[in-house]
């Protein structure tokens, strides 16, 4: 088994669009001797390890106090590789991948039977994408292995969008870490059932369900995917989502009852400076930013963090999604 060197995190930075190839090519070795590497996609930073490595991916579940009946997404270098992780490719599949791979597209598919348990959840179904980030993707053709990569976050935390919060949150208990400097999407990667004829969304994000076309619609109360049934994307603050018009007004109240309140708000908000934590333009930055925003929330000691609400469609439909469940994971 890989030995790390004891307890120093080795953290290395790369362009993020050609990097350095002595950095990929360690990368690629740390991961094939069983390590595990921090590492950006174009979503957020990923924890990577072996997808075939059973003690490898243990690693990842024991560093980030992840719940064991949680899969992990599988990554690949190049779309002609999903044979070696899916058992069955559907002409469904087929489609999405050709639409948008590499990309924020993460497939669910019956799992060829070589992946250990411990990377499926014990699901007979496996995860899988072809990260669109040219760090991401050179590690993973240099190490050769199908690469089982979760959020770079402790489990529960948001999920981090620059190496800081990586080390941040995991410190010393991986073994590399590459900094690329902060990730172009800020969310994760959509979570889509390929497996019949019809796309059906297990966890909105970067691709839009209006990019997929036509979806599915869920069964039921049925949660197909083990992820969702988990608190998810706290900071350690309250986060409550208020209506743009009524941002001041409630930022106010708070404030004078003594509340250490924060703002996340469009640019056009005239929030005081003091209060303001960040601003964002539209949907798609609010997504970049919203993690960020979070830990620095936190950073700054704010109580009670006020998030404006941003209209369901495209990106909004995940980032929505993301701020419900932190302001249910903050209650508690
Ligand atoms: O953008 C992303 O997807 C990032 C980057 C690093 O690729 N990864 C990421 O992984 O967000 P993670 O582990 O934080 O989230 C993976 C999600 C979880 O909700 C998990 O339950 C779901 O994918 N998932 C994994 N395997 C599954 C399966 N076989 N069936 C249904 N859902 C699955
Ligand atoms: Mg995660």
């Amino acid at each position: 088994m890989y030995r790390p060197s004891a307890g120093s995190l080795e953290r290395l930075q790369v362009s993020a669009t050609d990097p350095d190839a002595a950095v990929v090519a360690r990368a690629g070795v740390t991961l094939r001797r069983g390590g595990l590497v921090g590492l950006p996609t174009e979503t957020v930073y990923g924890l990577a390890a072996n997808a075939w490595d059973e003690q490898a991916v243990r690693r990842i579940f024991e560093v980030k106090g992840r719940p064991p009946d949680n899969p992990l997404i599988v990554h690949l270098a190049s779309p002609d590789q999903l044979e070696l992780v899916a058992a069955t490719i559907t002409p469904l599949a087929k489609t999405l991948a050709a639409s948008f791979w590499p990309g924020p597209l993460t497939l669910v598919l019956e799992a060829q039977r070589c992946l250990p348990a411990v990377t499926t959840g014990g699901l007979s179904t496996v995860a899988v994408r072809v990260p669109d980030h040219a760090v991401a993707r050179a590690v993973i053709a240099t190490a050769g292995v199908p690469v089982a990569a979760p959020s770079a976050n402790r489990s529960g935390r948001p999920s981090p969008t620059t190496a800081e919060h990586v080390a941040a949150d995991l410190g010393d208990r991986i073994d590399l870490l590459i900094d690329a400097g902060p990730t172009g999407l800020g969310l994760e990667s959509t979570v889509v059932d390929a497996k019949g004829g019809t796309p059906l969304v297990y966890r909105d994000g970067a691709i839009t369900r209006e990019q997929l076309g036509v979806v599915a619609e869920s069964a039921g109360t049925q949660v197909p995917s083990p992820g969702t049934r988990h608190r998810h994307y706290a900071p350690r603050c309250a986060v409550q989502i208020v209506q743009p018009v009524d941002l001041i007004a409630r930022a106010d109240a708070l404030a004078d009852a003594g509340v250490r309140v924060g703002v996340v708000a469009p640019a056009q908000c005239a929030v005081p400076a003091a209060l303001s934590v960040a601003t964002f333009a539209d949907a798609a930055e609010l997504a970049r930013i919203l993690y960020a925003a979070f830990r620095d929330a936190e950073a700054a000691g704010v109580e009670v963090l006020l998030c404006a609400a941003v209209p369901e469609t495209g990106l909004g439909r995940a980032v929505m999604d993301r701020l419900r469940r932190a302001a249910a994971a903050a209650r508690g």
